[in-house]
């Protein structure tokens, strides 16, 4: 055995590249028995706001994330939302059948409570058994943002990672879960403690699955919407002040009417103003992130909740008590907080919950504070679509938004 590896070896104290290689991947020996090694991955991946993607005559599913000019019969392991199954699974199996592909669909029951490692091994030994080609096969996801984010967490894990494409089902998927880099499962009492950033390569976002959604979900999704229009979008604010209420009749459908086209510019801004949040900071190396408005209380809001509060729903609470946070500091004017307050209650979304009390407030600041960094990185609105961060919220003020939001706002 060489004690050293075989390029060679200097004595020199500085650093010194030794090579460069195909991935970007450069080596430097700083000292005799030290290495760095320093590489950079390039990530590329597909959003496609869609429609007929279960179509036959649809060529996009088939080929997503597959290589391409490919002889081979495709194959295909399904993971499909058990719900979503019931209602699409013969569309779907005659999707693949008229694609001449190789296939077997795995319908998981999908709840919060169930989005666990143990779900991960399930598709994991599915994956093993019905057997893969890793460069040529994708795993093909099609549910909401549970089904999505366990999948990617298998998709992350299997032969160290294996190609996945999204296709997102509920309104959350589509403009949140469905399209950024993070995967996650929970463990313990922690929301999303394990996963990975690993984007699909490619995500196919087609409303028409939304139209069997039902109503608390579609709002559900609203809340995720809404966070964006607040931070960063004050048109698509404006969209759902005018909109919000028919887009929960219409399930955001196209029915050649103002409502339809409000439907499609809502889904476009909201997938934009996301994706121009995401892309620079993929694996959020900076963590002042606009996009963790609403994110701040409740994770350890959903997670003591569980199951009675949907993720949408927790995040919008969380906003309100933020809302009422920039309030008290002068950040908000009482014609804005109005404002905001009026579109929760159209879009009929939660602004209070029982379990907003000092003891809770405090764990979550805490556990929000740790993943920050170490600083507390709140965002809070300065006026509809803009934000700042702070880090000096005390638990007093937190405990007297709380009292105040639960007195003036219920929505009741
Ligand atoms: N990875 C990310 O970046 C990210 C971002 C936001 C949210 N999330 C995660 O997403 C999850 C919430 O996702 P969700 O709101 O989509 O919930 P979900 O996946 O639980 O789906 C909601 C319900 O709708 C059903 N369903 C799905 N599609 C349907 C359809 N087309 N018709 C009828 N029923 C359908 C499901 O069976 C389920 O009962 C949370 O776990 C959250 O942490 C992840």
């Amino acid at each position: 055995v060489k004690p050293y590896p075989s390029y060679s070896l200097s004595r020199d104290p500085e650093p010194r590249p030794h090579m460069g290689g195909t991935d970007g991947a450069s080596t430097t020996q700083t000292s005799e028995q030290n290495w760095s090694v320093t590489a950079a991955k390039e990530v590329s991946f597909q959003i496609r706001l869609t429609s007929g993607v279960l179509d036959p005559g649809n060529q996009q599913l088939i080929e997503a994330g597959a290589a391409v000019g490919q002889d081979l019969q495709p194959r295909r392991l399904l993971v499909v939302d058990s719900r979503v199954a019931d209602i699409y699974g013969e569309q779907i199996r005659a999707y693949f059948l008229a694609h001449g592909a190789k296939f077997r669909l795995l319908a998981l029951p999908c709840t919060e409570a169930g989005k666990r490692i143990e779900a991960v091994q399930q598709i994991i030994d599915e994956l093993d058994d019905f057997g893969i080609d890793r460069n040529r096969d994708p795993l093909i996801a099609i549910g909401g943002g549970v089904l999505m984010d366990i999948a990617g967490v298998a998709a992350c894990l299997y032969r160290r990672g294996s190609p996945y494409v999204r296709v997102p089902t509920t309104l959350i998927g589509l403009v949140d879960a469905g399209i950024g880099s993070k995967t996650g499962v929970n463990h313990g009492p922690h929301k999303n403690r394990l996963g990975a950033y690993y984007p699909a390569r490619v995500t196919l976002a087609d409303r028409s699955f939304l139209a069997t959604l039902d109503d608390r979900h579609i709002v559900n999704g609203l809340a995720e919407i809404l966070k964006v229009a607040l931070v960063r979008d004050v048109v698509l604010f404006e969209l759902l002040e005018t909109y919000g209420t028919d887009l929960i009749k219409t399930r955001f459908q196209d029915g050649g009417d103002d409502v339809g086209a409000a439907a499609s510019q809502v889904l476009h801004r909201a997938i934009q103003g996301m994706l121009q949040e995401l892309a620079p900071n993929l694996w959020e190396q900076d963590l002042e992130r606009l996009m963790d408005y609403g994110h701040s209380f409740s994770p350890t809001l959903e997670m003591a909740a569980l199951p009675q509060l949907l993720h949408g729903e927790a995040v919008s609470i969380d906003m309100a008590l933020s809302t009422v946070l920039s309030l008290q500091r002068g950040l908000l004017t009482e014609g804005e907080v109005a404002r905001i307050f009026a579109v929760s209650k159209k879009l009929a979304l939660p602004v209070r919950h029982e379990l907003i009390e000092p003891g809770l407030l405090s764990a979550a600041l805490a556990e929000t504070t740790r993943h920050r960094g170490g600083e507390q990185r709140l965002p809070l609105s300065t006026g509809i679509g803009k934000a700042t961060f702070v880090n000096d919220v005390t638990i007093a003020e937190l405990t007297s938004a709380g009292i105040l939001l639960a007195g003036r706002w219920s929505h009741d």
